[in-house]
């Protein structure tokens, strides 16, 4: 039997390291490192990111108490292009903390799905 996404990304320590990577990445990429810098509140995005993987979707047990995908990025006008830069800096954070390469094409499976409650929504 396959493992759970949630232990194939470490658990939730895993999913700390990997947020926190991503995050960092966001921060350090010159095509959305300014949505980040001047997010209302990063520490509670990060907090929520965190339990958004770790939640009962992946196998985990923590409950995602934030908001839906298309609430969080209402008003910002995200584009395709920062759509991919942020998916291109999660998919790096999972290879530098050795996701497999199914787990992390499940991953953007996952990311892909999401894509039409982030752009310009
Ligand atoms: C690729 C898939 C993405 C996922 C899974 C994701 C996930 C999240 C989550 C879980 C939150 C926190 C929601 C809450 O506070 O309740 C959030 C907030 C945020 N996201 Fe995303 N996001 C994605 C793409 C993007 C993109 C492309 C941008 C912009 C370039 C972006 C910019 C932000 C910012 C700036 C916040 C914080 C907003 C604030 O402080 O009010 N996100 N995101």
């Amino acid at each position: 039997m396959t493992a759970s996404l949630y232990d194939r990304l470490g658990g939730a320590a895993g999913i700390d390291r990997i947020v926190d990577t991503a995050i960092a990445a966001h921060l350090a990429n010159p095509i959305i490192g300014t949505r980040f810098a001047n997010a209302r509140d990063l520490d509670r995005a990060r907090r929520m990111a965190k339990e958004f993987f770790a939640h009962g979707a992946s196998g985990g047990t923590l409950p995602y108490t934030g908001k839906d995908m298309a609430e969080a990025h209402k008003g910002m006008n995200v584009t395709e292009q920062e759509y991919l830069a942020a998916t291109d800096d999660i998919l790096a954070a999972l290879a530098q903390h050795g996701v497999d390469d199914g787990t992390r094409n499940d991953v953007l499976g996952i990311l892909y799905s999401l894509k039409g409650a982030i752009i310009r929504v």
